[in-house]
């Protein structure tokens, strides 16, 4: 009898399943608006100039392929942990906060679940609704109840009163996760004022924030979108942060990112980091060395992370200049109240409010592909595609 006989076949990935979609759709005016990367005018991922230069000085200097060790490259760990936390990071200069490097933003989650479920045993994990559809499962694997707060409604709208009601219900001690900046798949982020609210409750609440930070550069700049990182991990005795360097490096194949984490004392963050290698070393044993030797090289020399912080404002210009395309390419349609929140939405992804339906009359009959949940890629228009794009939409929603 074949042992595999009764293994079922589940869903594609929602998100990762439009890739293989759009790659054999013939289709010449196809448009990609599912996966979250940036796309310049020609319709390419690029490699960032900065990480070219990067990886050529490696090529040439690298010495050894050996193991990076549990915590990951320390000139990486160091230097993201600075962006993260801060040039002049109090916390990092008295040795309470520190990164452990992880295969991606996605990594550092997965780290961060097993984690509670570990050490801090019996709390469970409050998602916003909606949220990327991989936290829903990822810390269900990682043996977490997972919970939802109120977050967007049908409507297409930020409901922050609800969103805050519902984290005062929230047993104490336990975790509460939040998307620093370009919240996935909304687009709708908090202003300071309500960070300021919600840092409240959590404080009120001890609930243990996990702030998914893996946008950082693509609302404000850099510097501005770690503002509610830098708030929480100085007002609270502990934080956990998860940081990518898929889109702001564009390094998304090479699985760079990190664990960040901030404590009450330089003590228990051993005590914690500890944990953190010994879980690390039962899923993934050490993490992958090319993307952080990347990254660790441009944060490293002030002239190359100078031409790096350039082209990530260049990435965030034109996304936020594509979003504003799309509503003037949607006026002649009479849609462009309808759909002003695109021009309210930071970061690459967009809530459009365009139902499941639509969405896949897109898909049919434009080859337009976006995420079911009607989560469209604004990075991954194309100016030249806007008309297009604009037609396509007054037609599936008239
Ligand atoms: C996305 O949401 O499209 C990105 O974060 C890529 C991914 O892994 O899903």
């Amino acid at each position: 009898m074949s042992h595999f006989g009764q293994v079922a076949r589940v869903p594609g990935d929602p998100i990762l399943g439009l890739i293989d979609a759009y790659r054999s759709d013939s289709n010449p005016h196809k448009v990609d608006l599912g996966v979250g990367v940036y796309k310049d005018p020609q319709g390419n991922t690029p490699i960032l100039r900065s990480v070219k230069i990067a990886e050529r000085h490696l090529l040439e200097s690298e010495t050894t392929k050996s193991y990076i060790g549990g915590h990951g490259d320390p000139l990486f760990t160091q230097h993201l942990a600075r962006l993260v936390f801060g040039a002049d990071s109090s916390l990092l200069n008295a040795n309470r906060a520190g990164a452990t490097q992880t295969p991606g933003g996605t990594g550092a989650l997965r780290l961060a679940g097993e984690f509670i479920h570990r050490c801090l045993p019996g709390r469970s994990i409050w998602l916003s609704d909606p949220t990327w559809p991989i936290h829903e499962t990822l810390f269900a694997a990682a043996g977490l109840k997972v919970q939802h707060y109120p977050y967007v409604e049908a409507d297409n709208r930020l409901v922050f009163d609800a969103m805050l009601a519902a984290l005062q219900l929230i047993p104490h001690g336990d975790v509460v996760l939040l998307h620093a900046c370009c919240h996935n798949p909304s687009g709708f982020d908090l202003n300071p004022q309500q960070w300021r609210q919600v840092l409240a409750v959590v404080r009120e609440r001890n609930l243990l924030p996990l702030i998914d930070f893996a946008y950082q550069g693509f609302a404000e700049g850099l510097e501005a979108d770690a503002w509610a990182v830098r708030l929480f991990a100085a007002e609270l005795p502990d934080v956990l942060v998860t940081s990518s360097c898929s889109k702001n490096f564009g390094l998304y194949r090479e699985r760079t990112g990190a664990l960040l984490v901030s404590s009450a004392t330089a003590d228990k963050l051993v005590d914690v980091r500890s944990q953190l290698a010994a879980i690390a070393r039962n899923l993934w044993s050490t993490p992958p060395a090319h993307g952080a030797a990347v990254v660790a090289q441009i944060l490293a020399d002030d002239s190359l992370q100078r031409l790096w912080q350039e082209e990530v404002e260049a990435m965030r210009m034109r996304i936020a200049e594509l979003r504003q395309g799309l509503l003037t390419a949607l006026q002649p349609y009479g849609l462009a109240e309808r759909f002003a929140h695109i021009g309210q939405q930071r970061g690459m992804f967009s809530y459009t409010g365009l139902n499941p339906e639509q969405v896949k009359r897109l898909r049919d009959e434009h080859s337009i592909y976006m995420v079911g949940t009607g989560r469209a890629n604004v990075a991954g228009m194309d100016s030249q595609h806007l008309d297009y794009l604009a037609a396509a939409i007054a037609k599936v929603s008239g």
